[in-house]
């Protein structure tokens, strides 16, 4: 067994560009290591932060030689990250899990919170293959929404709406709200989602109810990011959210208890939504 390619071929990288999002979400930008070749939009990396601990992260942007994360300020480790300048140094291992598919012709997007992050390259490679596509950002304030360079979206050829809980921008109301009007207007044939797992649990079952493809990004606490550990296991089937996801379809997150319900902390107690 190749253990330096199963850990993920761990690099330093230098951070080349530091972008505020907004107050507490920050993009850093990297030179790809060489030993990674490609990454496909919903896999992710493990970061470490010197000194601190080590977290998987999704990939919010790569365009060799360039990779991209964005990272929301919730703890220890993610607060030191969005504190990083240009210039300084991180760990790398990975890329990890699987992919989006990028299996449509009318595919509505939709990101809650820091989720939007693992869509944004999706985005491009569902336009690359002529997809037509309708992304949804939701956030609970205007604030909080991560736009990215998407601002220009009529330039870019996708219809782009927002949604807010507090109404400051865009369709005042919950993402799964928003998306019940959105899919009236629409014949979409898939629908992909990240970000909180409550609202990935509604939009399963209005996904389900419409005859809408859907496939969702699943976040668990990990440890070794690569199936190693055991931490990221859904019951009952003890799918590894690391290997066998972190991108799973409406079929397989409907056969987990877990999906929506409960997650395990990092000590591996059982904790409900
Ligand atoms: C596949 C994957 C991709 C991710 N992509 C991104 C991304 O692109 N951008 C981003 O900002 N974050 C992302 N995350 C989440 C990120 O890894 C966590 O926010 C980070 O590990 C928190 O570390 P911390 O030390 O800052 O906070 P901690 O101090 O570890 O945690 C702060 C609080 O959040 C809770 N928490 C932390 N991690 C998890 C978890 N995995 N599940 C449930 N509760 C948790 C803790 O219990 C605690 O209450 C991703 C997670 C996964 C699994
Ligand atoms: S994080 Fe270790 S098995 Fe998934």
């Amino acid at each position: 067994m190749d253990v330096e390619k199963l850990m993920g071929s761990p690099s330093s990288v230098q951070i080349t560009e530091v972008t505020k999002e907004n107050s507490s979400t920050t993009s850093l930008r990297f030179e790809l290591p060489t030993a990674i070749k490609h990454i496909e939009a919903g896999q992710f990396v493990m970061v470490w932060v010197p000194g601190i601990d080590e977290i998987p992260m999704s990939v919010s942007y790569w365009k060799a030689p360039e990779v991209e994360i964005t990272v929301k300020s919730i703890g220890e480790a993610t607060e030191n990250l969005c504190k990083l300048k240009k210039g300084d140094w991180i760990g790398i291992r990975g890329p990890f899990g699987k992919s989006f598919s990028s299996d449509s012709n009318n595919a509505l997007l939709v990101g809650g919170g820091i989720g939007i992050a693992p869509l944004r390259p999706l985005v491009y490679n569902l336009l690359e293959k002529s997809t037509k596509v309708t992304l949804l950002i939701a956030a609970k304030t205007k604030e909080e929404l991560v736009m990215y360079d998407f601002k220009e979206s009529s330039n870019l050829g996708f219809s782009l709406r927002l949604a807010t809980d507090d109404g400051s921008a865009g369709y005042k109301g919950f993402a799964t709200e928003a998306v019940h009007d959105i899919i009236n207007e629409n014949a979409f044939d898939r629908m992909y989602t990240c970000g909180p797992e409550l609202m990935m649990k509604g939009l399963h079952t209005i996904a389900k109810e419409n005859g809408i493809a859907f496939e969702a990004s699943l976040e668990r606490y990990m440890k070794c990011g690569c199936g190693l550990c055991g931490t990221c296991g859904m019951d009952p089937n003890g799918e590894l959210v690391c290997i066998d996801g972190p991108v799973f379809s409406g079929n397989q997150l409907a056969k987990m208890e877990d999906f929506g319900q409960s997650y395990r902390d990092s000590t591996g107690k059982r904790m409900q939504y």
